[in-house]
């Protein structure tokens, strides 16, 4: 989605910020531009990509300027709606969306102002400098205006000969970078890493006011923040090589190659460990998880799907209910609050608006024992919850989630054995194996990894296709709902995920020569039922491909295709056979030549509703 850089330095900012939008890039966006001051405003806009803003300004040199690549929402990607906005002489970047625009922009148009784009962004920069006329101070003109925004955002002020930049945050993350030469902010950790590691994550209604030599934050009461003290300086432990491509030609499939390295880091959590430990999730984890009746689950996307998966683990090794919701229903939904409930909520970036809303909404009902499963330190949903376990994946800069998903899993699967342990339903030997398989899985996976040169050739048979249907039954079932949601989010072919036994209750209507069906058929208890499930699309003249055990037995047949997996794995068998299924949406993708990394219209931080 959106993304902000602002930055005021002695050294020339301008490469900066363009460096900072290109490692924004992977968040999504249609259109870039930046404002800089000379002393006097400099806005240049592109549609298009952060290479066509570069070129743009090429040659501009400035101390002081904002930068923004915009996810449209309001008004279609062009250049008009480009950010910054500006009103005589003041420019704004903003992400999120501001709720009561329509009536601010009534208020504003009757005041004289001239709007020249569709956005809610320009509100904003019109009502700052509505306020200024009343209080010359652009610090104190932020506050009283974004105290009038409903809604969720994450800003970045300046105007024309004024020495300090203005950011505020509500709901948008957004941070400052402290560097040797200058200050910086932006809506992401990995857009300073080329100035600063050394970095605060702003608070809620924090609004901060940055020099070259000074910084200086008021908090959501009013209060000025002390640093460290109100707001902790935190040195960042990403490496630019977490976010360079190295080898690769895709963040996707260098994100698929990682998941080895992303398991193995996020397990040794565990260590050598023949029992898990609750502290794992948190100090508070021993009182908040014992005694528990059920489990709640929330998430968006590929991180329900891992939740999903953890419902069978939940359920079958703690004897623990649990439910698994999508946090954009459950947030508005008139639910039955439970305060013995623990309230699981998933996210690779902790920063999904509709997961961070429900964790909230669960909250404000009573339910208070909320846990974090998250791949961004000090995100937005960490914060909110009172435990968490940080998976490892390392930045996850392709928009479809790949390594995210198998540490989700990892760490999905450590929660069900701890709660397996609470309610006293693990033998110290069964506890044991658990985590030794959790342990090989790194081994596991890039076995599987290697099968990709026959996943390849399969993939050309797909290109031309409309549709797709993927089939699982079980703890597979979620990871066929992931297998389509990988095809149609990078290649654009519709697919979609069914349990295979519901088959013949509607979908089987759609069978036909031209529709693949992908089947994910372990070899576990449910094998010979959806063998069945595929005779009924075998007989429907469909096309199978399927990805088998090394021990499952198909007999060979028209229009049927086997690919084997190394090994069986039984419980986490769901992290192995998902990986075949991202290997085939990325070369599917690659034979129809879409943009694997930013798919259109879609973003990887998904910040508003
Ligand atoms: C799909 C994908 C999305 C995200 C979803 C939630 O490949 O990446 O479906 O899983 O937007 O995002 P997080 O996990 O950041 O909350």
């Amino acid at each position: 989605m959106c993304g902000i850089v602002a930055a005021t330095a002695s050294r020339n900012i301008v490469p900066v910020l363009i460096e900072g939008l290109t490692r924004l890039e992977y968040r999504g966006y249609d259109s870039a531009g930046i404002a800089v001051l000379n002393p006097t405003l400099t806005r240049l806009r592109s549609v298009g990509r952060v290479a066509e803003l570069a070129a743009q300004a090429e040659g501009q040199v400035a101390h002081h300027g904002i930068a923004h690549t915009r996810w449209a929402t309001h008004g279609v990607p062009s250049e008009r709606n480009a950010h910054p906005h500006v009103s005589a002489g003041l420019a704004v970047v903003h992400n999120g969306i501001i709720e009561n625009y329509a009536e601010l922009k009534q208020e504003l148009l009757a005041a004289g102002y001239v709007f020249t784009s569709d956005t809610d962004t320009e509100v904003i920069a019109h009502l700052i400098q509505e306020t200024l006329k009343s209080d010359g101070d652009l610090f104190a003109a932020v506050r009283r205006a974004t105290a009038r925004l409903i809604g969720a955002y994450a800003i970045a002020v300046l105007r024309e000969w004024d020495e300090s930049l203005v950011v505020a945050r509500h709901g948008a993350p957004l941070l400052l970078g402290l560097g040797e030469d200058g200050n910086y902010a932006a809506s992401d950790a990995s857009a300073l890493l080329q100035v600063t590691r050394r970095m605060i994550y702003l608070e809620d209604g924090d609004i901060a006011e940055l020099r070259r030599d000074a910084i200086r934050i008021v908090g959501a009461g009013g209060t000025a923040m002390r640093i460290p003290e109100d707001r902790a300086v935190h040195e960042s432990t990403l490496s630019a090589d977490d976010v360079e491509l190295g080898e690769y030609t895709h963040y996707m499939q260098k994100e698929i190659f990682e998941q080895p390295q992303a398991l193995a880091a996020t397990l040794e959590l565990i260590g050598g460990a023949q029992a898990v430990s609750p502290n794992l999730f948190g100090v508070a984890a021993p009182e908040m998880l014992s005694g528990l009746r059920s489990v709640l689950i929330l998430a968006c996307g590929t991180s329900f799907h891992a939740g999903l998966v953890a419902r069978y683990w939940i359920e079958q090794l703690a004897g623990v209910p649990c439910s698994v919701e999508i946090a954009s229903e459950y947030r508005y939904r008139a639910s039955v609050a439970n305060p013995e409930q623990l309230v699981v909520a998933i996210s690779q970036s902790g920063e999904t608006a509709d997961t961070l809303a429900s964790i909230k909404h669960a909250k404000a009902q009573g339910m208070g024992r909320t846990l974090a499963i998250c791949n961004v330190p000090e995100s937005a949903i960490v914060r909110e919850c009172a435990l968490r376990f940080l998976t490892r994946a390392g930045p996850e800069i392709g928009v479809a989630s790949t390594k995210a998903f198998t540490t989700q899993l990892a760490a999905l699967f450590l929660l069900a054995v701890t709660l397996a342990r609470q309610a006293g339903r693990l033998s110290a030997e069964q506890e044991a194996g658990h985590l030794a398989a959790l342990r090989h899985l790194p081994v596991a996976v890039q076995k599987v990894l290697a099968l990709e040169p026959a996943i390849k050739a399969w993939a050309g048979r797909f290109a031309d296709k409309q549709h797709a249907l993927f089939l699982g039954r079980g703890h597979h079932y979620p990871i066929a709902l992931e297998g389509a949601l990988k095809l149609k989010e990078i290649s654009y072919i519709h697919a979609e995920g069914y349990p295979a036994g519901e088959l013949k209750h509607g979908p089987l209507a759609l069978v036909d020569k031209n529709m693949p069906v992908i089947s994910i058929a372990p070899n576990d208890a449910l094998l010979e039922k959806l063998k069945s499930n595929l005779k009924e699309v075998a007989a429907r003249g469909g096309e199978l491909y399927v990805f088998a055990d090394a021990d499952s037995v198909f007999d060979e047949e028209a229009g049927l295709h086997v690919l084997r997996l190394p090994e069986h794995y039984g419980l986490l068998s769901p992290v192995l056979h998902v990986v075949p299924l991202q290997l085939l949406s990325y070369h599917v993708a690659l034979v129809k030549g879409t943009d694997v990394d930013k798919p259109r219209n879609l973003a990887k931080s998904v910040t508003v509703e």
